[in-house]
């Protein structure tokens, strides 16, 4: 498996001033960041970014909020990145998220669940590179 993921901390979260502790649970679940900016997602950049969702009902809604405020784009890096990334956020719904992860600890609701990762490592390295650029990345 890949060691690099792509991680955003979502516009509910940098709303509550809480990048800081979303960024202490990645750090503590063994990954590192590589990468990281403050960013105001344009509406056309967010719809990009969401293609591969963009016939599902809640898609319209999904990019309104994601522009509604700056996010905080990632290059995280630790062995089994992905995957990693994946336990500590917990699911989508923070309602099912188990204790400990960072979307039941942290999230609001399904739609404004605090982070985004990658869950692929192929789709890991597209969005990376949607994001930045090879230089902006120091391991
Ligand atoms: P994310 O990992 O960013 O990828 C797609 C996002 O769509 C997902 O996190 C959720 O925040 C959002 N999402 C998924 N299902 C729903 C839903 N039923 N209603 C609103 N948003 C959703």
């Amino acid at each position: 498996a890949a060691n690099r993921t792509f991680s955003i901390i979502k516009p509910d979260a940098t709303r509550r001033n809480i990048t800081g502790a979303v960024t202490k649970m990645l750090e503590e679940a063994g990954l590192r960041v590589i990468a990281s900016k403050r960013i105001q997602m344009t509406r056309e950049q967010a719809e990009g970014f969401y293609a591969v969702h963009k016939e599902r009902p809640f898609f319209g809604e999904l990019v309104s909020f994601m522009i509604s405020g700056p996010v905080v784009v990632q290059v995280l890096e630790g062995e089994n990145a992905m995957q990693r990334n994946r336990d500590i956020m917990g699911a989508t719904n923070p309602a099912n998220a188990d204790a400990g992860t960072i979307r039941k600890e942290l999230a609001e609701s399904i739609e404004a669940n605090t982070v985004h990762g990658s869950d692929s490592d192929e789709n890991a390295e597209i969005e990376i590179a949607y994001f930045f650029k090879p230089e902006e990345i120091v391991g």
